[in-house]
């Protein structure tokens, strides 16, 4: 179970950092960078997160012409990233363009479709972006596209997971975030679960913000969601 909790590593400043580092080591197995940190950061931060035994999720969202993405997921992994992710707006060739890059530097990687951001509403979908349908249809037929590529699985809520599964397969992973512990804030996340129903639902992974970076242990709110996703 303590492979399945990703916390996000949210944060600007390296002593915030530093900190939720010191807190998870030795309890979390993977953590999440995204761009913020990343940009922010580069390479030198991202060597110490995987210097102190972090498996690392890193969250760029790439989209690019696929020789890019090629190239820029084979550094990456390289590099050490061990769940990397692309949208899968960037179509079928450029996401079996960016697994070849993955899995030429780490057979073991994960990478994982974005479908559509949670961001983009249904008005912005089709005025705006001019692309016809309803959201759930788009996610669905991206997700299909996704596992045509041969990716691993996608970015999806905990509430579509059984539908995912059913249609693609249990292999076919979803790692999912807007979860919250029972009696925490749902913050601006709009349709959350806990952390034992996501699971329950066959939530492969469980990518967990706030919950744990803003508590003021942010150790003990990793292990006491761990004993819950135990049953303890
Ligand atoms: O603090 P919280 O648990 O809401 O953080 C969730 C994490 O998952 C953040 O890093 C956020 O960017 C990411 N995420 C999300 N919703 C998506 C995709 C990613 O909340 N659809």
């Amino acid at each position: 179970m303590r492979k399945k909790i990703i916390p996000a590593l949210d944060v600007q400043s390296l002593e915030e950092l530093t900190f939720l580092l010191d807190e998870l080591q030795g309890k979390a197995i993977t953590v999440k960078v995204g761009m913020e940190l990343y940009y922010t950061f580069g390479n030198n931060l991202f060597y110490n997160i995987k210097s102190r035994g972090f498996k690392t999720f890193l969250d760029l969202k790439l989209h690019d012409i696929p020789n890019t993405v090629n190239k820029a997921i084979k550094t990456l992994a390289k590099n050490g990233a061990d769940i990397m992710n692309v949208h899968a707006a960037g179509g079928i060739e450029m996401m079996k363009a960016a697994l070849e890059g993955m899995r030429e530097e780490n057979e073991n990687g994960l990478l994982i479709g974005v479908t559509q951001l949670t961001s983009t509403s249904q008005n912005v979908m089709n005025q705006e972006l001019l692309i016809p349908g309803k959201v759930s249809d788009v996610v669905l037929h991206y997700a299909e596209n996704v596992r045509k590529a041969g990716l691993d699985g996608i970015v999806c809520s905990a509430h579509e997971v059984r539908e995912i599964k059913e249609r693609f397969g249990q292999e076919f992973k979803c790692i999912t975030p807007g979860i919250r512990p029972k009696g925490s804030a749902n913050h601006d996340q709009k349709r959350v679960m806990t952390p034992f129903e996501a699971v329950q639902a066959g939530s492969d992974y469980l990518v967990i913000g706030r919950a744990i970076t803003r508590n003021d242990e942010p150790g003990q709110a990793f292990d006491s969601i761990l004993k819950e996703l135990n049953n303890e």
